[in-house]
């Protein structure tokens, strides 16, 4: 089991005294919603059951001393509590700092250190947020260690924060919400205007959800993302100039945008836009889609998903397209998109449970044939928020 693995390493790396405690937070897919959570719109992600574990224990004084399955070769990288500067040259660190820095940030009192050893079983870089599982499982076994009184959205929000103004990478709260809220076989739908949500109960009797990770790491992608994050900013401020009385972009209609968006005075934006507007309203199509068991509309409306992320958003590029081509094309594929960020990471799809075999073997030739390296493909279940094990 991978509690004992973890404790393994953490008993070799930091020795056996003392009391240790080990937590898991998740990692997540997002079956429709993309890009409208920093625009006031709706998402349905669900929580997977891969993620990221970590083994930790308090120690007396400041020190912080992080240790990373996944890094071996970086070995222990120590800071202290009272030393919490962002630092390009420290890597992954700089999560679980952040996380720490946003918790004083924020009136909690941190005032000792401990020893940690994570370890991740969600790919890096692939879209599927093992960033935001870090700062969600950081926040948690904080909360839990200073018994801080805060619930699992501010878990959540802390972890926005570190991202947002620690790392610098502006993100909305999805991810750090579902991480921490998640539910065993159900996706969160969520309101990020008002972050009330409610579970949904994914019953996939004969079919499953099959993530296909393209491998082309996201790289420049977070640049990007800032960018189309200040052009959807842009056209909200044309539109509340020109007189409409919204607070996002979330706010409106299909309808309403087309009456409304010559306001928006260039073109590209209002693509991106028009993305975010008809995106919102998609998802709330989609599950009520589900509620009605009508899985075939559900994936219909995931394939419209991907062609406005990339024709009006402009986010996924060409092996995130050719996934997604390849994966319609196969037989008892229901719907395939790209999920998380895009530039890049993975795609979603939901395929008939006795013709997966077939579709990841035909979806990976094709790949490879276009794209000249393997995708990979994960068949996922889904499950819990963070917690302690
Ligand atoms: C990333 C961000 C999320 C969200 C998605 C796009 O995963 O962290 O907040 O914006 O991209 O939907």
């Amino acid at each position: 089991m991978m509690k004992e693995i973890v404790e393994t390493k953490f008993k070799e790396i930091f020795g056996t005294e003392g009391r240790f405690k080990t937590y898991f937070a998740p990692g997540r897919v997002n079956l429709i919603g993309e890009h409208t959570d920093y625009n006031g719109g709706h998402v349905f992600p669900c929580a997977l059951t891969m993620g990221t574990y970590a083994t930790v224990r308090e120690r007396e004084d400041k020190i912080l001393n992080f240790y990373s399955m996944n890094f071996d070769d970086l070995g222990i990288l120590t800071s202290s509590i009272d030393n919490l500067v962002y630092n390009e040259n420290e890597n992954w660190i700089n999560y679980p700092k952040g996380v720490i820095w946003a918790l004083k940030n924020e009136g909690y009192n941190i005032d000792h250190g401990f020893d940690i050893v994570y370890y991740g079983t969600i790919p890096n870089g692939a879209g599927l947020s093992s960033s935001a599982s870090l700062e969600v499982l950081t926040g948690f076994i904080l909360k839990d260690m200073f018994k801080l009184d805060m619930d699992n959205t501010k878990i959540a929000l802390i972890g926005q924060m570190a991202e947002n103004k620690y790392v610098g990478v502006n993100c909305g709260i999805m991810d750090q919400f579902v991480i921490a809220n998640g539910k065993k076989d159900n996706a969160v739908f969520l309101d990020t205007a008002t972050l009330e949500y409610k579970y949904a109960p994914i019953n996939l009797e004969n079919e499953k959800i099959v993530i296909i990770n393209t491998n082309k790491k996201r790289g420049l992608g977070d640049s990007k993302y800032n960018v189309r994050r200040a052009e959807c900013e842009k056209a909200l401020e044309e539109l509340q100039e020109s007189g409409l009385q919204i607070k996002s972009l979330g706010d409106l209609t299909e309808k309403e945008f087309e009456e409304h968006k010559s306001a928006i005075k260039d073109e590209i934006r209002q693509k991106r836009a028009k993305h975010a507007v008809y995106e919102n309203q998609r998802t709330l199509k989609a599950v009520q889609a589900l509620e009605n068991n009508d899985l075939e509309l559900f994936g219909k409306l995931m394939v419209e998903s991907h062609n406005s992320l990339r024709d009006d958003y402009e986010v996924t590029g060409i092996e995130l397209d050719t996934a997604v081509e390849e994966a319609l094309k196969q037989e008892g594929v229901i719907g395939a998109r790209m999920t998380g960020a895009g530039f890049g990471g993975c795609a979603v799809s939901i395929v008939k449970t006795d013709k997966v075999e077939n579709f990841i073997k035909n979806v990976e030739k094709g790949y490879r044939e276009k794209i000249g390296y393997n995708p990979e493909f994960y068949v996922v279940e889904i499950g819990n928020g963070v917690r302690a094990i």
